[in-house]
């Protein structure tokens, strides 16, 4: 199957933004002979700009690039007021419930929406401009609001997702150096309250010194603990406030946003976003990748807590003047055909999600979507990891009724918006396969020193010129923003931006991404950085060393196994790895709960005491050691945790 070729919808195509691969090369060979004057000729159209720029590209300090320097514009007037003259009755967003209670908010709605919290921001906790704005937010109309009433006064959001823990969330907090936390008493899920301010509260019990208030949305109206003088409630509170706010001009290379990340090593990162840049480019996609029309109705399943929820749930839909679909429960609650219903009720005609989610609703129902209208589907997207060709197949056939274009699109926090990814309209598809780089992406598969990988063997995914949506700064880390991106790979003697991903390009072009070549693990399309889950699970006292790999799973790509070494080996009990696993819960959260637990004598070591990793992925995969074990500190141990996680 993986050869096999899905050619554009005819009927789709003819009128899509880019409607053949002429059309494609055109603006690629556009991009390719003049650089920044391709990028000049889109950010000259799309943005509302409220003073000009003086440059396109700035490279003077790379890997600091500015794009657009001077340039004055904002990006919740992108997003929302220069719609209202036209489009002030039509729908900016669709927001469902957990239980089905719909919210229709047109974009004058919206409008109102965002400038009186902005103005309840400003006046009420003196927030201004380059303020850290902490959100930990369900899936919830305000949480919008929030992102946009941020943007509007130039204030730095960054959303926890609300699946970390109140550790998490601290540390998160105290990186940032946050003012103030938005959150909301909870929200529901498969019919059933849960709540989120008790973890504000626990976050701020010991730390997060520098938050001066928290703001509080009412969603599921469950009892919550209040502290006086700290805590406000956004339901009182936002009745008075006025529904005209300015928006403030900001700087093209002023930070949007922070959202933190997991990388292969230490402590999640600060990825920093730029305000032109990134919407530009957020708008650029959402037009070209989702061939987003009018009277559309996009529909994004992610969470706002992650990059894909930032870019496209709430900036790329709304500054393209689309209409975006929220949704606060699970797409299989309160059966496998919930997803397929809103599909239908909706009319939605793009329809994003993750392989993840795809491989789940292929498995609990298979034949659901025949059992509803999804008809309006042209464009049917997927984000996170690699797809497996039975899921594709099923996408595309069931789902898509083989009439839609399946986006297999391909980027990261880091990229900001997508960098790799089929065109509905023109590329012609294979399964599993992020095909080409968009145009204005020079993305190439070479080894370190810059030259290109051969065909079919693997190598780096680098992207070789610096591009409006790329990440700026590590907050208050330049050295390991360098280190991070640009201290792997190099073309012509310059270092490139290394996505941390391994690709293949065919004969042919098309590239397929092979997956992280460093310690992350992707589990559930979500990063986990294998460092931070080592560090969780150390906090409990009886654990001596541990090393954690992801190891292959049917739902989520990849589950979380945990090699252990006990101080007291004679410990070692289902109880124990419980209590582990509660540990893990605290620190991180528990989508970094571990689905396997060994406890081993040792893990294998070289003689200068690094975890040789691979082995314990081979092992967990019950694949054969092809890796030299003579440089073990000792060669046995394998042997013996083979045995050991044979018999688990
Ligand atoms: C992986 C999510 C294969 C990749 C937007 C990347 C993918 C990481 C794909 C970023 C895809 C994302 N095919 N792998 N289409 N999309 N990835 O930062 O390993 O949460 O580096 O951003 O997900 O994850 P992040």
């Amino acid at each position: 199957m993986s050869e096999q070729i899905f050619n554009p919808n005819p009927e789709h195509a003819k009128d899509a933004a880019i409607n053949s691969m002429e059309a494609y090369w055109k603006l690629q060979n556009h991009a390719i002979e003049d650089y920044e004057g391709f990028w000049k000729g889109f950010a000259d159209k799309k943005i509302d700009w409220i003073e000009p720029y003086d440059t396109v590209l700035d490279e003077s300090n790379a890997p600091f690039y500015k794009w657009f320097s001077n340039g004055k514009l904002n990006v919740s007037n992108q997003c929302v007021d220069r719609h209202l003259a036209e489009k002030s009755e039509q729908n900016a967003i669709i927001f469902e419930g957990d239980k089905g209670d719909v919210q229709h908010i047109t974009y004058a709605q919206l409008s109102k929406h965002v400038n009186k919290l902005a103005n309840l921001l400003k006046n009420k906790f003196g927030i201004k401009k380059g303020d850290r704005v902490v959100l930990y937010m369900p899936m919830i109309p305000e949480a919008a609001y929030a992102m946009l009433a941020c943007t509007r006064l130039g204030a730095i959001h960054s959303i926890v997702f609300g699946g970390f823990s109140s550790e998490a969330l601290k540390d998160r907090i105290e990186d940032a150096e946050a003012k103030i936390v938005i959150t909301a008493d909870g929200a529901f899920r498969k019919g059933k309250p849960y709540m989120l301010k008790n973890v504000v509260d626990d976050a701020l019990s010991d730390g997060g010194k520098s938050i001066e208030a928290v703001l509080v949305v009412k969603r599921n109206n469950e009892e919550i603990t209040w502290v006086e003088g700290r805590d406000h409630s956004y339901n009182e509170l936002i009745k008075a406030e006025s529904e005209e706010c300015p928006f403030e001009p900001m700087e093209s290379e002023d930070p949007l946003f922070l959202l933190y990340t997991s990388g292969s090593t230490g402590k999640p990162k600060g990825v920093q976003h730029s305000t032109a840049g990134y919407i530009l480019w957020a708008q650029m996609t959402m037009e070209w990748v989702f061939d987003l029309r009018k009277n559309d109705v996009y529909w994004c399943t992610a969470d706002v807590g992650w990059i894909t929820g930032h870019t496209y749930i709430v900036y790329g839909p709304l500054a393209a003047g689309g209409t975006t679909v929220m949704f606060e429960g699970v797409p299989t609650y309160p059966d496998a055909g919930r997803a397929w219903q809103m599909v239908q009720d909706h009319n939605i005609t793009q329809f994003y999600t993750a392989p993840t989610a795809i491989r789940l609703l292929h498995k609990t129902g298979e034949e659901e979507p025949k059992k509803y209208d999804l008809s309006k589907l042209r464009v049917l997207g997927t984000v996170g990891e690699p797809i497996d060709p039975p899921a594709w197949k099923w996408y595309y056939e069931v789902v898509g009724n083989s009439k839609c274009a399946i986006v297999d699109t391909y980027w990261q926090t880091e990229t900001g918006g997508h960098v790799i990814s089929p065109l509905p309209g023109a590329t012609p598809i294979k399964p599993g396969c992020a095909t080409f780089a968009l145009p204005g992406i020079m993305a190439e598969v070479i080894e370190e020193d810059g030259t290109p990988t051969p065909v079919g063997e693997k190598g780096f995914m680098c992207i070789t010129k610096p591009w409006p949506a790329m990440i700026r700064n590590i907050w208050n880390n330049p050295e390991r923003f360098k280190k991070s991106y640009f201290g792997d790979c190099k073309k012509d003697g310059e270092a490139v931006y290394f996505t941390g991903d391994g690709a293949m390009i065919a004969e042919d072009g098309y590239i397929t991404i092979t997956g992280r070549t460093d310690d992350v693990i992707n589990v559930s399309g979500h990063r986990m950085g294998t460092a931070e889950v080592e560090a969780a699970i150390k906090k409990h006292d009886s654990v001596a060393a541990v090393a954690v790999v992801g190891k292959p799973h049917d739902i989520k790509g990849e589950g979380i196994f945990a090699y252990i070494v006990l101080k007291n080996p004679s410990e070692g009990n289902e109880d124990l790895k419980i209590a582990i696993n509660k540990v893990i819960k605290k620190e991180i959260g528990a989508i970094a709960l571990c689905d396997a637990i060994a406890f081993v004598p040792d893990v294998p070591k070289t003689r200068s005491g690094k975890i040789m990793r691979r082995i314990l992925r081979s092992i967990v995969k019950g694949e054969a050691i092809t890796q030299d074990t003579s440089t073990l500190e000792d060669p046995s141990i394998v042997a013996i945790i083979e045995g050991i996680v044979k018999k688990s």
